[in-house]
């Protein structure tokens, strides 16, 4: 039998990742150790300010991160949800997934499993993340924090999203991040992990598709993995990884399958300005990027390669 060629795919922002992932698998190690560690890097990286540690603060100030992981061998999956305080976000949704019952855990229960589970609180919030989230409502006459913002969020979300509303104009790309890992391992296994502190200025408790199996993230080791950056609220309600597996599994190429998946979504009442983005992975190593908006990159690198290289995604218009 063929053995694969290990090989791991990124979002944009995923390189030290993929760098820091790229040795174990070429080692022999796991698919699932390997997102989880790459997905880790990032979470540490108090320069991305999509992810973990740095991530910008919701509307009242505070960082809540969502994460999830799929093993493509087992279905198995995990997830956390507007956690608090604890900065290894995929490590805690990893162990939602192998040290409890269920698949997601949200807010005080996640944060309550981390502290029993021995992980290390930690203040998530810094400098440069807290002046960045002050600057935007200066720059639009608000008071940071003040429970004016708290009505403007609440007063949207009560509507289709509404990017004309000042609060949420902020919701340029450069205020919603995520990192998406995907991986084949030597034994031919498939894993997936997402990492994200969500929109920047969300209302709190807003969770988006990152730590929902089958929205933000799927994978299965017989058709394929697939993980999204963007809007997740778009994700959520046409369920867009797992449409994009699901695609492949009825027969669809890569390529069919990608474009189909976004065209779901495309079809949505969304407002001007929100994306998607996918990153897909086959059980034969075969990867592509699929984008609704132009320009978009994303990074693969297989055991064979010197580093990691980004490649231009498929747009969907
Ligand atoms: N895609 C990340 C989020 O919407 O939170």
């Amino acid at each position: 039998m063929r053995v694969p060629v290990p090989v791991i795919v990124a979002s944009e922002n995923g390189r030290r990742g993929i760098l820091a992932a790229m040795p174990l698998l070429r080692a022999g190690g796991s698919a699932l150790d390997a997102v989880e560690l790459a997905c880790r890097v990032v979470e540490e990286d108090p320069e991305d300010h999509s992810v973990g540690y740095g991530g910008l603060p919701n509307v009242l100030g505070e960082v809540e991160l969502d994460a999830s992981i799929m093993d493509g061998a087992t279905l198995r999956a995990g997830a956390v949800a507007a956690v608090q305080g604890y900065g290894r976000a995929i490590t805690l949704a990893r162990r939602v997934m192998e040290e409890t019952p269920h698949v997601l855990l949200a807010a005080r229960g996640a944060e309550r499993l981390a502290a029993e589970l021995g992980e290390q609180p930690q203040d998530l919030r810094t400098e440069e993340a807290l002046r960045r989230w002050r600057e935007r409502f200066l720059e639009r006459g608000l008071t940071p924090g003040a429970t004016e913002n708290l009505r403007a969020v609440a007063r949207i979300l009560t509507q289709p999203l509404n990017l004309q509303d000042k609060l949420y104009q902020a919701a340029r790309p450069d205020t919603l991040g995520t990192v998406n890992f995907l991986a084949l391992d030597a034994q031919g296994n498939l894993a997936s992990g997402v990492s994200t502190s969500g929109l920047g200025w969300k209302y709190p408790g807003r969770v988006g598709d990152s730590p929902l199996i089958g929205a933000g993230n799927y994978c299965d080791n017989r058709y394929g993995a697939a993980a999204c950056t963007g809007m997740g609220e778009l994700a959520i309600r046409v369920s867009t990884a797992r449409s994009l597996v699901l695609y492949l599994k009825c027969g669809m190429s890569l390529l069919e399958a990608g474009r189909e998946a976004l065209r779901d979504l495309l079809a949505l009442d969304a407002g001007e300005g929100q994306y998607m983005n996918i990153v897909a992975l086959t059980p034969a190593g075969e990867h592509a990027g699929f984008t609704t908006v132009p320009g978009k990159q994303y990074l693969f690198q297989s055991a064979d390669m010197d580093e990691p290289q980004s490649a231009p995604r498929w747009m969907v218009a």
